[in-house]
């Protein structure tokens, strides 16, 4: 049945939305519709982290707390969610715990940055109460303050520990009866003009959608897509949220492969798949800051087909499949077909991704990933390395190396790879490979890397996987970030 409205709760509040533009940011209607402006706009390209809000979603038996980027999330994502901004953390006149030491430890700075960072420190501290250090920085990577500095927060951090339970501990049943009464079931619809959203919540009424608006938008996370309406002021026309469709939310582990829904946010799958590929898992927790890996997905890294996606590289060398699906048929296809030239697939109209097929580990096979990029966290790659080898007896026996940042898709290095499939395991062999990268790539120059950086660092990562293969003692990395 089609409903023409979106529930959520703004706090304890049941809020019912229609006619209202879908193309509608948290962050505008936080700011113009409720006149809660404590959430602030600094950069509304999920950089900087002023808009952080939480949002709190019942599954596995208890309440999650998810940071996100309010400036490029759109009201469709909310249905069924619990919002909380920085005026819900006060608990009657009681500062949070979190408040309470960010002013303890002269943590508060100014009124763009702080909001974010009280947000983004309740989410760590609602999931997990005892943070270590690195838990704590991986929250707050997302939250840049370009004038003071970043001790002060990290203390009051650390001092927030063991809190105690707060207000939303105390509601936590009502939260969840409320919740529960918000329908899921059904297909959404919001719209005003020309823009219009449908939210399906089953893989049979996304199929049908896709059929009867092949021109229309797929949005997951809205990572990639949203900032066409912030940074290029553009309107999407109709969208198909895929947040609420049960088939593209799954995760299943075989003995074989790992079978990832399209829709998973990253934050939902990574410690899994961090726990057979060790290197994978690490360069997703780099994959912009927490608040984007809380939304983003990995159907829409591969959707969106950038050449610097950080995922297409490392899923080509894994032979990864894509189980894509037109009307009431699906067809595998190898990752690497998919990417046809610059920001083009071979996706058909209607047709959408429902799941990626990972392959596990072969034995004595090897997965070395390198993500290059100007900063640590939230940065975008410049060069993107994945090699997967299998060495038996000092032999290459298989071997499969991709990149991104090298040309206008992610590619993989075939004439690379011709140079090491069935020869020794040698520098003689690397060296080989290194000048067939040449005749693999033409890399062009931009404002992240120049083409002759990218080629000396494509070359040279193949020389540091070699060496992290042969002598696993020897430190070829940075060992220590902060
Ligand atoms: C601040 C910031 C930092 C970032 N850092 C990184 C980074 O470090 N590395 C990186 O790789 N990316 C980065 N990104 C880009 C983005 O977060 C990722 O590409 C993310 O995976 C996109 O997923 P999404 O669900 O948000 O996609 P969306 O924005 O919802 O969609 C992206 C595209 O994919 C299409 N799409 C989505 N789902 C499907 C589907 N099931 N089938 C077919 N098409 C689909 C959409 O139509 C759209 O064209 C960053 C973005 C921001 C804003
Ligand atoms: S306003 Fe900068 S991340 Fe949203
Ligand atoms: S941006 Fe707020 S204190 Fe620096």
């Amino acid at each position: 049945m089609l409903k023409n409205k979106i529930q959520f709760l703004l706090n304890d509040r049941l809020i019912s939305l229609s006619d209202i533009n879908p193309n509608t940011s948290i962050l505008q209607y936080l700011r113009s519709c409720t006149g809660k402006s404590g959430t602030k706009e600094g950069c509304a390209s999920g950089d900087c982290g002023a808009c952080t809000v939480v949002t709190v979603e019942y599954a596995g038996g208890d309440l999650r707390y998810k940071s996100l980027n309010a400036c490029i999330s759109l009201l469709p994502s909310l249905h069924g969610k619990q919002l909380l901004t920085v005026e819900d953390l006060q608990d009657g006149d009681k500062l949070h715990p979190v408040q309470k030491a960010m002013v303890d430890f002269h943590g508060s700075q100014c009124g763009f940055c702080t909001p974010g960072f009280i947000m983004s420190l309740f989410a760590l501290h609602k999931n997990n109460p005892e943070p270590e250090k690195a838990q704590t920085l991986e929250a707050l990577a997302g939250n840049l303050c370009r004038c003071t500095g970043y001790r002060a927060i990290i203390d009051a951090a650390s001092a927030a520990k063991n809190h105690g339970p707060d207000q939303f501990d105390r509601n936590k049943r009502n939260t969840i009866a409320a919740l529960a009464k918000i329908q899921k079931t059904s297909l959404l619809k919001l719209s005003e003009g020309d823009q219009v959203a449908y939210s399906p919540s089953s893989l049979s009424e996304l199929t049908d959608l896709m059929l009867a608006h092949p021109n229309a938008r797929i949005i997951a996370g809205g990572t990639d897509i949203v900032l066409e309406i912030t940074q290029m002021m553009k309107s999407l026309g109709t969208i198909i949220y895929v947040g609420n469709v049960p088939e593209l939310q799954e995760f299943e582990e075989s003995d074989a492969q790992f079978t990832l829904g399209a829709a998973l946010p990253f934050s939902d799958f990574t410690p899994s798949i961090a726990t057979h590929y060790h290197e994978f898992g690490e360069m997703i927790e780099r994959i912009g800051s927490l608040q984007i890996r809380n939304q983003g997905t990995l159907g829409g890294n591969i959707g969106n087909a950038s050449p610097i996606a950080d995922t297409p590289p490392v899923l080509i060398a894994l032979d990864a499949k894509l189980n894509l699906r037109l009307g009431n048929k699906n067809r595998i296809i190898s990752i690497e077909d998919y990417f046809i030239d610059y920001k083009k697939t071979s996706q058909q109209k209607s047709e959408f991704i429902q799941s990626i097929i990972i392959p596990k580990a072969k034995e004595n096979s090897y997965l070395k990933v390198y993500k290059i990029s100007k900063r640590f966290d939230d940065d975008i790659s410049a060069v993107l390395a994945a090699f997967n080898l299998v060495i038996e007896d000092d032999v290459v026996k298989s071997v499969r190396i991709a990149f991104g940042g090298m040309a206008g898709t992610p590619k993989r290095a075939i004439k690379c790879e011709k140079e090491l499939i069935g020869k020794p395991w040698t520098q003689a062999s690397i060296e080989n490979g290194m000048q067939a990268l040449e005749q693999d790539f033409t890399p062009m120059s931009d404002v992240r890397a120049s083409a002759n950086y990218r080629m000396v660092v494509a070359k040279n990562l193949l020389q540091k996987a070699f060496i992290e293969i042969t002598q696993p003692t020897i430190n070829t990395g940075v060992v220590q970030y902060a």
